[in-house]
Formats: structure tokens, sequence, C-alpha cells
């Protein structure tokens, strides 16, 4: 990726199944890019770690593979965008808009933060492949119940979404299959070509 001092902020969304390589992907772009990379289920196991009231009741939610609430996660979203670090350098936002509620706040979000979303990306990569990962990464919630309905809700809640960003004409579909940096090097053509776009 061409980066320079000059550069605008980019602002990308990366969707894909639990497991398909998002956080491994979003390390590697946000050191390319120097954004920043927020992931809601990092930002929750942080709060699950600190023993925090609300990081208990997290707790449990996500070991079920349920979702949190629409309005907490919306609200704890909306306070990071809004951090000078974030509006300077742009986002990539790992795990979050998920479900239609979510992204109707996104969109509120963005307008009164005057951001716009460059790209939302889907690093797509099968049922059986997900599982595998998941079950030899060995994370809290990475129970064979527990991703049996993560994966569910993401079919249900989370997938009926990308139409919503191919009608704003920012959606683009990415194997998420191969070695690591095979995969980057596929986000990488589409974000590099997302950055000229925006430099003309
Ligand atoms: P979250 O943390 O977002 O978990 P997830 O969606 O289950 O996604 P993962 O983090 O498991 O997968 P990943 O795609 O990041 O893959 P990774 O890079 O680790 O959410 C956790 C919970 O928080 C949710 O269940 C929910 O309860 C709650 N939550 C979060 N956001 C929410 C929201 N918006 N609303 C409501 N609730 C919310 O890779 C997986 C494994 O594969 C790793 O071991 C990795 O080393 C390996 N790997 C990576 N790339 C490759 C490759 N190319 N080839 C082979 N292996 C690879
Ligand atoms: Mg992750």
């Amino acid at each position: 990726m061409a980066t320079n001092e000059a550069m605008k902020p980019v602002n990308l969304v990366i969707f894909g199944r639990q497991g398909s390589g998002k956080g491994t992907q979003c390390a590697m772009i946000t050191t390319e890019l120097g954004s920043i990379h927020i992931s809601t289920g990092d930002m929750l196991r942080a709060a699950v770690e600190q023993g925090t009231e609300f990081g208990l009741q997290a707790k449990a939610i996500m070991d079920r593979g349920e979702l949190v609430s629409d309005e907490v996660i919306s609200g704890i979203v909306a306070e990071r965008l809004a951090q000078s670090d974030v509006t300077q350098n742009g986002f990539l936002l790992d795990g979050y808009p998920r479900t239609l509620t979510q992204a109707e706040s996104f969109v509120g979000i963005l307008n009164d933060l005057g951001l716009t979303l460059d790209l939302a990306l889907n690093l797509d990569v099968p049922i059986d492949e997900v599982t595998t990962r998941m079950l030899s990464r060995g994370r809290a919630d990475d129970t064979e119940e527990a991703i049996a309905r993560r994966l569910d809700l993401y079919e249900k809640e989370t997938a009926p979404l990308f139409e919503f960003f191919l009608d704003q004409g920012v959606f683009e579909v990415i194997d998420g299959l191969g070695s690591e940096s095979e995969v980057f090097d596929r986000l990488n053509t589409v974000i590099s070509a997302v950055i000229s776009g925006k430099s003309q």
C-alpha cells in the first residue's frame, strides 16, 4: 500500500465468519496503513479481564456465543470512533456492525462525526475451515456449542448486511483461504485501489 504523510485517512469495515482471520489480517493492514484497528470482541475481552460488572455480564453472553445488546455495543463504538487518533488516522472496524440495528446506528454515528465509510470487506472462508481454525485456537468461547451458535447468528443476523453495503456501492468479497500473506496481498490490492481513488 502506498502510504505517505499526506494520505487521507481510510475508513474500513471487515466482515467475515468467526475464525476467518479478521483479527490476523487487521493487525497487518493497520500496521501498513497507520490506521486504528477497532475490534469490538477485543474491547469486550478487555472489559472481561478488568473484571468490571459489565465485563462479567459480557463474558456470560460471549461464552454462550450470543451477541451483547445492540445499544451497548453501538455506544462503545460511537465513543471509540469519536477519539482523535481515529478521526486523524482512519479506522478498520472488526466485529461491528453485526445486526441491522447496529448497521443503522453505524450510519448515524458516521454522520454525526462527519466520517465516510470507504469500503466494507468480506473475508470469505467456508464454515468447515473456520470451525477447524477456531477449535485449534482455543479461546474461552471456542467450544463446539458456542462456535455453532456464533456461526448460526452470523448467517442470520450479519450476512444480510452485505446487501446494505452493496447498495451503498462499498462492498468487496475477498477469498480468505490460503496463507496469511496470500490473503493480505488480496486485501492490499483492493484497499490500494480505494486509496488511489481517494487521492485523485
Ligand atoms: P469477536 O472477537 O468479534 O469474535 P468472532 O466474530 O468470533 O471472530 P474471531 O475473533 O473468532 O475470528 P477472526 O476472524 O478475528 O479470526 P482470527 O484472526 O482470530 O467477538 C466475540 C464475541 O463478542 C461475540 O461472539 C459476541 O458475543 C461479542 N461481540 C463482538 N462484537 C459484537 C457486536 N458488534 N455485537 C454484539 N456482540 C458482539 O483467526 C482465527 C484463527 O485462524 C487463529 O488461530 C489464526 O491464527 C488462524 N488463521 C488466521 N489466518 C489464517 C490463514 N490464512 N490460514 C490458516 N489459519 C489462519
Ligand atoms: Mg477476532
